[in-house]
């Protein structure tokens, strides 16, 4: 069974909270750690973008229930490839929830200092959460 490493965008839904969104990313580190998954979260108030690793399997069965959340819609998938080493094995979901609060690395990818996952390319998007993945790791 194959590695993969899919990354999505998704618009948050209308309503949802921050806490409501602290609550979800909790919920998801507890449930990856059984499955084997890893990954990591970047978010706004307006967009979601996610990237989770692990067995191809367990990865296309998340990513199924991901994508009929009702807390975010317009899922989009950005990247999906075969990986030989887990590049976020240090979380089971790690997340950056205020994006926003840097700037320094939102305008090296999107220079109006805009964030628009869909608008990036795929390797952009990996990029931007490596990058947050450094700064949540010190
Ligand atoms: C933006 C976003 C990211 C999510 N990430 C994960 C995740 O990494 N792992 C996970 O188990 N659930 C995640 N979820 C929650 C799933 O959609 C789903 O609610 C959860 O897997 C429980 O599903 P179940 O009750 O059918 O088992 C995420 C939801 C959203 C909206």
């Amino acid at each position: 069974m194959p590695t993969v490493q899919l990354i999505y965008a998704s618009s948050v839904s209308k309503g949802l909270t921050v806490m409501e969104i602290k609550e979800l990313v909790n919920e998801a580190q507890r449930d990856n750690v059984g499955f084997g998954i890893t990954g990591f979260l970047c978010a706004n108030s307006q967009y979601f973008l996610q990237c989770i690793e692990g067995e191809s399997r367990a990865v296309n069965v998340l990513f199924q229930k991901i994508s009929k959340d009702v807390r975010h819609h317009s899922v989009a998938i950005i990247k999906y490839s075969e990986i030989e080493v887990i590049q976020f094995s240090d979380w089971s979901m790690g997340a950056v929830l205020d994006i926003d609060k840097h700037m320094d690395v939102v305008t090296q990818f999107s220079p109006d200092g805009v964030f628009n996952p869909y608008l990036l390319s795929g390797d952009d998007n990996l990029n931007f959460i490596l990058a947050f993945s450094q700064i949540r790791r010190g």
